[in-house]
């Protein structure tokens, strides 16, 4: 054992799980156990309740502890508890691609299924670049992604995104090509506006650059999310993704967007394509599509990008690609039920009904020390604190501490907090949201 490595001392029964994207040793000296959820809440191993302030991680988008949803679950459990779908089928996987293909993005009809949405960007990725090679462009492997962009932990996800924590331990072993565009966030030019900002369009043409750099022959599709959610809040300023579609056409490029947090309602459309009027050639979903309930991720693509892989030997296999558990068909049943809780109760479009008060009371947090800019569409939300000097992400760290205590759970990014609360908030929990976080953001002053 290297010498430098202090073994930790077995301490308590938390000792055993290493938990993801999480300071284990803080965590195991002072852990915030959630026991129970129900609606906008959860409670705590002791009882105390919280409010959810971030659906979960950006999944729980119809509330917590949904009947229906455990229902399906239970009874499709009971029918049939799996079924491959490698040279096999059952019926409700058909079923639920062709209740999203009817939700979907004009044109967006075909679905390819997985279990997360690392799992789906590393899978449009893949059906990008051998898309290519389907048509006779296998030279076209070259990815684009964002600096700032978070498109989940596989090796594929890492690559394209752009948060340096995420990549610096793997640095030699992404995948070799692989070009970034520069970020859209610029607190100089657009702190605290509402909704999208209006500066920066123009950060799109960095796609010309790296074509001028690379050669369009050479590049497969660029990928971006919509709106950035896991680096804190970046959202694309008015016309930014409509140039990159032009370009992207030009160019003969694919685009993917990238929605895992903006897809099922999060912005009040049922994806950030249908609300920014911009349709990818691929999409990649996971989180709100099960309500967070049961693993599952969905990759929408275009039907003329299914259609060039249906070439050849007709019972040749078209695309080596898939996992055990896609379309797992007790996630199917927890899909179908979320749309159709989703559907009865409005809540793909219920966004755009609250982001007006959303908006207002987020920016009512303006003026408060530390608080450097203000983000907010649809029902995300972000405040950005002044670093403490010298301590990146401790005044962050405080204030998500805090907010816990005092029974509202937020999500920091360094030293952005980040909000997305279940789509059911009432007016009373957006304002306990905002008064809670305005609260622990001046006790941490
Ligand atoms: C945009 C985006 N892509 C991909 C992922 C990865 O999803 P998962 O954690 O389900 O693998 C996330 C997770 O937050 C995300 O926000």
């Amino acid at each position: 054992m290297n010498a430098r490595i202090t073994p930790a001392a077995a301490k308590t029964d938390l000792d055993a799980f290493w938990m993801p994207f999480t300071a284990n040793r803080q965590f195991k000296g002072q852990p915030r156990l959630l026991a129970r959820a129900e609606g906008m809440h959860y409670w705590t191993a002791e009882g105390r309740q919280v409010l959810d302030g971030v659906a979960g991680l950006w999944c729980v988008n119809a509330g917590h502890g949904r009947r229906e949803i455990t229902e399906a679950v239970t009874k499709q459990i009971g029918a049939m508890d799996f079924a491959p779908t490698f040279q096999m089928g059952h019926p409700i996987a058909f079923e639920l691609a062709n209740r999203l293909a009817a939700i979907a993005p004009p044109g967006m009809d075909r679905v390819f299924f997985t279990n997360s949405g690392s799992e789906s960007v590393d899978t449009a990725l893949k059906i990008a670049i051998a898309y290519h090679r389907a048509r006779g462009q296998g030279q076209r492997t070259r990815l684009i992604g964002r600096e700032r962009g978070y498109h989940g932990v596989g090796f594929g996800g890492m690559s394209v995104g752009g948060m340096v924590n995420n990549r610096k331990f793997f640095a030699s072993v992404m995948l070799p090509s692989v070009d970034h565009l520069q970020h859209t966030l610029d607190i100089g030019h657009n702190a605290f506006s509402r909704g999208l900002p209006h500066w920066g369009m123009h950060l799109a043409n960095d796609l010309e650059r790296l074509v001028a750099l690379h050669d369009a022959s050479t590049i497969a599709a660029v990928i971006v999310e919509p709106i950035g959610g896991s680096a804190g809040v970046i959202l694309p300023p008015v016309g930014y993704l409509k140039r990159l579609r032009e370009i992207c056409d030009k160019h003969d490029i694919l685009l993917i967007f990238d929605e895992v947090i903006t897809g099922f309602g999060r912005i009040g459309k049922p994806f950030a394509a249908l609300e920014f009027d911009v349709i990818p050639d691929i999409m990649t979903t996971a989180k709100g599509l099960t309500n967070g309930a049961i693993p599952m991720g969905a990759v929408f693509a275009q039907r003329k990008i299914y259609d060039a892989f249906m070439q050849g030997p007709e019972n040749a296999i078209e695309l080596f690609h898939g996992y055990t558990y896609s379309a797992h068909p007790v996630a199917c049943a927890a899909a179908l039920a979320t749309l159709d809780i989703y559907e009865r109760e409005g809540l793909l479009t219920r966004a755009a009904t609250l982001s007006p008060e959303w908006q207002e009371a987020l920016h009512s947090i303006r003026g408060t020390p530390n608080v450097i800019d203000i983000r907010n569409f649809g029902l995300i939300g972000a405040v950005d604190l002044e670093p403490r000097a010298g301590k990146p992400g401790a005044r962050g760290f405080e204030v998500f501490l805090k907010c816990f205590e005092k029974g509202v759970l937020i999500r920091v990014t360094g030293d952005i907090v980040a909000l997305s609360p279940p789509l059911i908030i009432e007016s009373k929990q957006i304002a306990q949201i905002v008064e809670t976080l305005a609260g622990a953001i001046r006790e941490t002053a």
